[in-house]
């Protein structure tokens, strides 16, 4: 029977100091809660239910997945009020998980085994840490049985002493879960209703109980605060750097590439350092990208070369392409094989053919542009008149001299050549030259006009 999984989201987050609820705050570009519904779904689960509360509908409206099943918990009265928000919406048997909306960094492989052992048992995963400050502390007797679980702020010195404490993350199963929850009280420091007390009552039950030890314990750190915000953010970059080396990328350095969101790596691809990928991406075989570049739900074709502080957003890059440096392409941009787009060059819903070049500072918007085709320096496609878009067409192996405005809607033909500095504002036919520009005048013998001398100047 597959298991359900109840995320528990709906705390305050006050450590954070955010305006924002703190399962929104991102975490290498996605919400901390979109991780743990990524790990949750991974587990191939029977349902999901999200326990939601503080924040309000804004954490529910982020995720606009009809697979969520979302509780809502009023008051934030503690964890097992909150799992109790959750009982409707679970199946009367079956294990059930419980994670927690602040640990975003767990893997499925790690909380398999426990959903596995929660069909008759209550699972705890537990980390040991060097410094346990604020944790709930695992309580085992001697031979190493799980006899109950105390919070930081409800314990003695001695337990205060044990470094072994609770994830937050449990699996029991529901019929059990159902029998204990109205059970647990919130006699305690924080006057909260604890799901850990269900360890006690487990016991209590001659239910067994299993302590679960994580083999890696950065995966079980909760955010609480912004300092372990940025430390996650660096488990999760090195994480993801490793994936991108093992399949087969060159890093100049894996401390400085941030992946964030999911992408797809030939062989023999080299990232240089400063460099952020978001989105979908996919980096051909040999693809090569510069210091400093910013790739975001994009293709990258094989060998292509993205040189240093190029922005690329929803965009195709042609096998053996260079772009850059300094270039932009906004969403639609299409370069195909061996295309050069240079400095300070802006492309946007623009295909350019094989071989075609806009090597220097050009604007190319809603344009579709053939092979072979020379785009000099500052041409621009005035692409809108203020009220609506318009296409620029031009053919294969057209020259388009520097400094040109081509006014679309506008078409120049195949193999034609357009002079430097001319405003074209008509179609430019097939293999003819076009100019749009004043004839250059020659005044014989005209003299500058010189500065008057002041006399008052000169005292
Ligand atoms: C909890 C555990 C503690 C464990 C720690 C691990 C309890 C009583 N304590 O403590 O043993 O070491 O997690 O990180 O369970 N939440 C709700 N509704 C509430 C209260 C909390 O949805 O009324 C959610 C929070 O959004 C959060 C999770 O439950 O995702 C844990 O709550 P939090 O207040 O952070 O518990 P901790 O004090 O960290
Ligand atoms: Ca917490």
């Amino acid at each position: 029977m597959k298991p359900s999984i109840v995320i528990l989201a709906a705390g305050m987050g006050k450590r954070m100091r955010s305006n924002r609820p703190k399962v929104l705050a991102p975490l290498a570009g996605e919400a901390l809660l979109a991780h743990v519904l990524k790990t949750a779904r991974a587990l191939d689960p029977a349902r999901i239910v999200v326990v939601y509360g503080n924040g309000g509908e804004a954490v529910r409206d982020a995720f606009p997945d009809p697979g969520i099943l979302w509780a809502r918990q009023n008051e934030q009265l503690g964890t097992a009020d909150a799992l109790a928000a959750a009982l409707p919406q679970l199946p009367e048997n079956g294990a059930v998980l419980v994670l927690c909306g602040d640990v975003p960094l767990l893997r499925a492989q790690t909380l398999a085994p426990l959903v596995e052992a929660a069909d008759d048992a209550l699972v705890v995963l537990t980390a040991k840490l060097d410094d346990p400050h604020g944790y709930g502390r695992i309580l085992r007797t001697g031979d190493g049985t799980v006899t109950g679980i105390v919070e930081e702020r409800d314990a003695n010195a001695s337990e205060r002493a044990v470094n072994e404490v609770n994830t937050g993350v449990i699996a029991a199963p529901a019929g059990r879960l159902r029998d204990w929850l109205p059970r647990i009280g919130n006699d305690n420091a924080q006057g909260e209703y604890y799901l850990t007390d269900a360890v006690a009552l487990a016991v209590g039950d001659g239910v067994a109980v299993q302590g679960v030890e994580a083999r890696d314990v950065r995966e079980t750190r909760g955010i609480n605060h912004r300092a372990e915000l940025a430390a996650a953010e660096a488990v999760l970059r090195a994480r993801r750097a490793e994936a991108l080396m093992s399949e087969g990328a060159v890093l100049a350095d894996p401390a400085r590439v941030d992946v964030r969101g999911e992408v797809a790596c030939g062989r023999d691809v080299f990232i240089d350092i400063n460099v952020i990928l978001g989105g979908r991406v996919k980096l051909g075989d040999g693809a090569r990208i510069g210091a400093g570049c910013v790739i975001s739900d994009a293709e990258i074709g094989a060998q292509a070369d993205i040189q240093p502080y190029s922005v690329i957003e929803h965009a195709r890059v042609g096998a053996q392409a260079r772009v850059g440096p300094y270039a932009r392409l906004r969403p639609g941009s299409e370069l195909a094989e061996e295309a050069h787009v240079g400095n300070f060059v802006e492309i946007k819903n623009t295909k350019l053919g094989r071989g075609s070049k806009a090597n220097h500072l050009a604007y190319l918007g809603d344009a579709e542009i053939g092979r072979g085709v020379n785009v000099g320096a500052g041409v621009i496609t005035c692409n809108y008149d203020g009220a609506a878009k318009h296409r620029t067409v031009i053919g294969d192996e057209a020259f388009i001299g520097s400094d040109c405005p081509l006014v679309a809607p506008v078409t120049i033909g195949r193999g034609a050549t357009v002079g430097a500095g001319s405003v074209i504002t008509q179609d430019v036919p097939p293999d003819t030259l076009a100019l749009g520009r004043s004839r250059q005048m020659t005044i014989e013998g005209w003299e500058r006009p010189m500065k008057q001398r002041d006399e008052t100047e000169e005292k």
